[in-house]
């Protein structure tokens, strides 16, 4: 589905590993990409010395080669194949901007057409899905739903588990992108015990979501343009994010050759952590406690304190050390949607007391620590009627587009292997078994 024609580009440089205690020694290539750091390619590392590379959570690692996202946290840039993303926000859908991140180029109204037509007529499920859901408890967190129902549509739609037909590939790409608000709309009803909604196919991706979370049958239900704008907007933010934890768990998922199904459900299980796609949730649990904007300075207090596990949620982030310019967008919806809504919202206040202070704040300040794209969603989402516990699902049904690009690109990768990282070992050196009745 990605274009391939352009490589990065192995330069000139060689950075040189000189270890002379151990008399070991290696030449490894220095490669640039179009945009950010260059890389040095350790790949031939191992070979030339027998050593491994050691570095926890990636911060130092590029694991693939990507054309899709690029971010430059210092300025706070976020670029969806190039464009950046306040203009994406401003000028574009998510319809359009699901086809920018699959096939590298914004579509002509004619293949734009094409695309959401092709989207469209995917959005039902099997009707035999809605008795799997029966299987649930009403209580379940519905990203639990989530991530048991993703996985299970594998066992629904076998002919496009192929994942060496590219056929087969855009048929499951275009199925996870059409189906993902139908099942997510299905969590949210069978939690409160409301009969599913039907996908309506004249409605937009966002109206249409819209329409399966809060219609019910027995009355007509019309979706407000401004909260179709604002959920098509919130999807467009989450649309992508470079190689972040639950994309990076889809591309190693899918490394192994497991079907498109199974690695975006992973990407679920992996969206669902505090730290990452759960955050939105926690951010507004956390505006709720804080409750009134005299209480802040104890939260702030709570943050700075080491012994406290306590962290400003919404707040800081691995790439963006400067502003989350997703964060900018969605201060400025949140206005438009509670001013349309009428609702006086005393958590947006709060948030922007918080936000203030905590600018201000040398803690912050110097940690480079400001509002990532969680600190305002959930008061936006809050104020349209989605309970807490839907926020993350709602990430996931926007980075969903995100994570079948990555997955596509990773498969038409001919540099991709399984993924298979090594270790540095601490553990016990080799031992002989002890029989039970000779163990102190
Ligand atoms: N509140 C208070 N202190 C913080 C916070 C925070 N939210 N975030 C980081 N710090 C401190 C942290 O204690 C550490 O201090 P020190 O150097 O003294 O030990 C320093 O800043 C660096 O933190 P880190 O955990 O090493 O940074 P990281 O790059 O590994 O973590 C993060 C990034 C997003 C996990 C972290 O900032 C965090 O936990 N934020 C709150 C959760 C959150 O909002 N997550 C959403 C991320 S954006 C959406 C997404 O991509 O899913």
């Amino acid at each position: 589905m990605t274009d391939r024609t352009q490589q990065a580009q192995e330069t000139a440089d060689i950075a040189r590993l000189e270890i002379p205690s151990r008399d070991k020694r290696a030449d490894l290539q220095v490669m640039d990409g179009t945009l950010g750091p260059s890389v040095i390619d350790v790949r031939r590392l191992y070979a030339q010395t027998g050593m491994f590379t050691y570095d926890p959570g990636f911060t130092s690692t590029a694991s693939c080669e990507s054309k899709i996202t690029f971010i430059d946290g210092d300025k706070g840039e976020l670029f969806y194949r190039g464009y950046p993303i306040e203009q994406l926000a401003e000028h574009s859908d998510f319809m359009e901007v699901s086809y920018l991140l699959l096939f590298g180029e914004l579509p002509t109204a004619e293949q734009k057409e094409q695309f959401i037509h092709d989207i469209i007529y995917h959005t039902m499920v099997h009707e035999q899905i809605s008795h799997f859901f029966r299987g649930f408890r009403r209580d379940a967190h519905p990203m639990a739903v989530m991530v048991g129902v993703v996985g299970a549509l594998a066992a629904f739609y076998h002919d496009s588990t192929d994942i060496t037909d590219p056929h087969q590939r855009m048929v499951a790409s275009y199925r996870l992108i059409a189906k993902m608000p139908t099942i997510a709309a299905m969590a949210y009803k069978y939690s409160i015990g409301q009969p599913f909604i039907y996908p309506r196919n004249d409605l937009s991706y966002a109206a249409n979501f819209l329409h399966m979370m809060f219609a019910v049958p027995c009355e007509p239900y019309a979706v407000n343009p401004v909260l179709e704008r604002a959920m098509d907007l919130i999807f467009i933010l989450h649309a992508d994010h470079e190689q972040n934890a639950s994309t990076s768990t889809v591309r190693l998922a899918g490394s192994s050759g497991a079907n498109p199904f199974a690695c975006i459900a992973a990407g679920c299980a992996s969206l669902w952590g505090p730290a990452h796609g759960g955050a939105n949730e926690a951010a507004l649990n956390m505006l709720t406690e804080i409750g009134t904007v005299d209480r802040i300075p104890e939260y702030i207090a709570r943050a700075k304190d080491k012994n406290d596990p306590f962290r400003l949620m919404g707040f800081g982030h691995r790439v963006y050390k400067n502003y989350d310019p997703r964060a900018k967008v969605l201060r400025k919806m949140a206005h438009e949607v509670l001013d349309e809504l009428k609702v006086d919202q005393p958590l947006f206040d709060v948030a922007r007391e918080l936000e203030k202070i905590a600018l201000e704040d040398e803690y912050f300040v110097e940690k480079r620590l400001y509002p990532n794209v969680d600190f305002y969603s959930g008061i936006i989402l809050s104020a349209m009627g989605f309970p807490t516990s839907m926020f993350t699902v709602l990430f996931a049904i926007a980075r969903t587009v995100g994570w079948v690009a990555q997955w596509n690109e990773m498969i038409e990768d001919p540099n991709q292997k399984i993924g298979r990282p090594r270790q540095l070992y601490t553990g016990p050196t080799r031992r002989d078994f002890v029989p039970i009745d000779q163990r102190d």
